[in-house]
């Protein structure tokens, strides 16, 4: 089954190689940060967890670590990043993950089942970013939670050297809606979840700076692959990413260079009021 929306891992960057390393450096990014706000939102140790859009398995990985005394269903659209997950977590999870190869639209899972839900780097992806909120309401127990973790392309990074990203930012934002994602999701997870009949719904940032975490944790976000990427595919013309490749090698090579990233974590709660 293909993913319905802007993301396919095997078409996302030059090599489907190049996109795991990336995926796996962005969970590194900030995980321990993410923890602690998962938690602050009541994440706790021996709750039934819901993953959504699990990816090659990076993030389930955390979350085993994070949860030891929990079970862990991770939902994931692509069978390739599947199949990766499996090999990845074959000694890390045992009996305790269950990973399931279903969209988070139509899981097929049963009402009221889980104590948390997380869903990380999917909703900007998602055509109908709505209806997959709705499932996972459905499926969470009275009183469960829902944390959307995304970005904002207006908000993602700042560096110093100022790196100018505008033509490329707009493109990109143009190419992943005409494929049916929002790469301006950020600003709207709290509506999101507000239309999926959550309540108490709340809105917390995830920021990493290299000045803390090193410049070198920062560098395989830096992989313009996905940018090459489209170039390839002739939905962005050379000309138009010449000055992002010209700013990309000038930050690189300043020699104090910084730079800062911002993820939101939205969370939201299956409030009595809205029971059937
Ligand atoms: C950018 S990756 C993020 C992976 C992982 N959550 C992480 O943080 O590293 C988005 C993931 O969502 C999956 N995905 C996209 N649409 C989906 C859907 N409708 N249902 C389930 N998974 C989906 C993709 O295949 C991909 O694995």
């Amino acid at each position: 089954m293909p993913a319905e929306g802007s993301y396919q891992a095997s078409t996302y960057n030059l090599e489907l190689d190049a996109e795991i390393q990336r995926l796996k450096a962005q969970v590194v990014l900030s995980w321990e940060k993410e923890a602690r706000t998962l938690k602050w939102f009541g994440l706790a140790d021996g709750m039934n967890v819901l993953e959504a859009g699990s990816g090659p398995g990076f993030f389930t990985e955390q979350l085993l670590k994070l949860l030891p005394n929990s079970l862990l269903t991770a939902v994931e659209i692509d069978p390739v990043l599947h199949e990766k997950a499996l090999g990845y977590l074959q000694d890390k999870g045992g009996d305790r993950v269950n990973r399931i190869q279903a969209s988070i639209a139509d899981t097929g899972l049963e009402d009221n089942t889980f104590d948390f839900a997380i869903a990380r780097l999917l909703f900007v992806h998602l055509p109908d970013p709505v209806a997959a909120a709705r499932e996972i309401f459905r499926i969470l127990k009275p009183s469960g939670k829902l944390v959307i973790i995304d970005s904002d392309a207006d908000l993602f990074w700042l560096t110093n050297p100022p790196w100018s990203v505008e033509i490329v930012r707009e493109k990109f934002k143009q190419v992943m809606a005409s494929r049916g994602g929002n790469l301006c999701v950020g600003r709207n997870l709290c509506r999101i979840l507000k239309e999926a009949k959550f309540g108490n719904v709340d809105l917390e940032a995830v920021v990493s700076h290299s000045d803390i975490i090193g410049i070198q944790a920062f560098e395989p976000l830096l992989d313009s692959g996905p940018i090459l990427q489209m170039v390839k595919q002739g939905l962005i013309s050379e000309s138009e990413i010449e000055s992002y490749l010209i700013y990309r090698d000038e930050f690189a090579a300043a020699g104090d260079r910084s730079m800062m990233s911002f993820w939101l974590m939205a969370c939201g709660k299956k409030l009595n009021r809205y029971l059937p």
